[in-house]
């Protein structure tokens, strides 16, 4: 892969961007993973963008009617669980042209070689990467572009998307090596908490997703106070109680997401947990885990499906947001039209 570049990063002012796919409901995996740690950064004061990439969710087929709804739900969960749309800018990425114009670029700037290593696109292809979409293929470099139209230098996601984030720096490296430039800055992963990697409540080795078939699997922002305690009730576990230290946890998936998913909810460390809860059983940790989870989430799913009765409110939020990313995004992609040798001769 390309070199390092050479040049400092202080030149680029700190800037948050980070995205989720309007591909289904959003789960807890999103709202620990992400949405809460993008209100953290918010409240630090940093800029903040933050974007519902429909453009990513159409690389697999989305049901148009559903997409548009699925698109304004993401966005009252931001604002329910504090994203504030006049601190923050909030806005889905197909008002705004700039990202899907870098991408092309990015596309003859990223290797097929990169590409293929990409582990997301092998799982999601699995045995039929012949059938699906060149879209799902190219899906890492728009997202290079969604962060790098507005040179964006700190993206918080969750484990998954590390590689992802390799890849945009390693594009932002050839782009400026190639064209001789310092145009575009080294993103840094922002990958921290205690739940950067929420598991499914039906196999601890497997990612907790919107997109598991099982319902059982997974505690979707929209689910009510009865049927996250239920879900949580029926996590698979094993029959041991809680350990003494966290090391015993180590060959324990499941048990070890649950005390990491309390952790996250809580504001607490994983090792603060197991301190509480040395020695009890399942039978005690999991409707405290369950409590704990209804105190958190029932406000925000409450607030969700307040602002889901005004849509029309939530489309002027989502322009709005799309109009102040543009004013940023537009002039950072017609100086990349500018550095790679486009004639750009319209008057308007
Ligand atoms: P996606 O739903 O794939 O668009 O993901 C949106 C954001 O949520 C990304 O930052 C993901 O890394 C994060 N995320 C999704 N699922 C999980 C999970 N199970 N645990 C932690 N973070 C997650
Ligand atoms: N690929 C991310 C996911 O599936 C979503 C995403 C698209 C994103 N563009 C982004 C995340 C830019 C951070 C920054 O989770």
């Amino acid at each position: 892969m390309a070199e390092p570049v050479q040049t400092p990063q202080a030149a680029f002012p700190t800037r948050i961007f980070s995205g989720i796919q309007p591909s289904g409901g959003l789960t807890l995996g999103n709202y620990l993973g992400a949405l809460k740690r993008f209100v953290e950064k918010q409240e630090e004061g940093i800029e903040t963008i933050y974007c519902m990439v429909d453009m990513h969710a159409i690389t697999v087929w989305q049901d148009p009617v559903k997409l548009r709804q699925q698109t304004r739900e993401g966005a009252a969960a931001f604002i329910a669980a504090g994203i504030d749309p006049a601190r923050s800018i909030l806005f889905n990425q197909s008002q705004v042209s700039a990202h899907v114009e870098l991408g092309w670029i990015f596309n003859c700037i990223a290797r097929m070689g990169w590409m293929s290593r990409m582990t997301q696109f092998k799982d999601k292809a699995g045995k039929n990467s012949e059938n699906v979409s060149l879209g799902l293929f190219a899906y890492p470099s728009l997202m290079a572009a969604d962060i790098l139209a507005y040179k964006a230098t700190h993206v918080p996601v969750g484990d998954d998307q590390k590689q992802h984030l390799e890849l945009c720096r390693d594009i932002a490296i050839k782009f400026n090596n190639d064209y001789g430039v310092n145009f575009f800055p080294i993103v840094e992963p922002v990958i921290e908490g205690a739940a950067t990697r929420v598991m499914s409540l039906r196999d601890g080795t497997k990612k907790m997703s919107k997109s598991d078939p099982s319902d059982q699997s997974r505690i979707n922002l929209t689910d009510d106070a009865d049927t996250i305690a239920k879900k949580i009730r029926k996590a698979k576990t094993d029959p041991e109680p809680l350990p003494e230290t966290l090391d015993g946890l180590k060959d324990r998936p499941e048990a070890r997401n649950l005390v990491n998913i309390y952790a996250a909810l809580a504001g607490h460390t994983p090792e603060q947990v197991i301190r509480d809860y040395a020695g009890a059983q399942f039978g005690t940790f999991k409707p405290a885990l369950a409590d704990l989870a209804v105190e958190k989430l029932e406000p925000i799913t409450l607030e969700m499906n307040r602002l889901m009765q005004d849509p029309a409110e939530i489309d002027r939020i989502l322009g709005q947001g799309a109009d102040r990313a543009d004013a940023i995004a537009r002039p950072i992609v017609d100086q990349v039209y500018d550095i790679v040798g486009m004639v750009r001769s319209r008057r308007s």
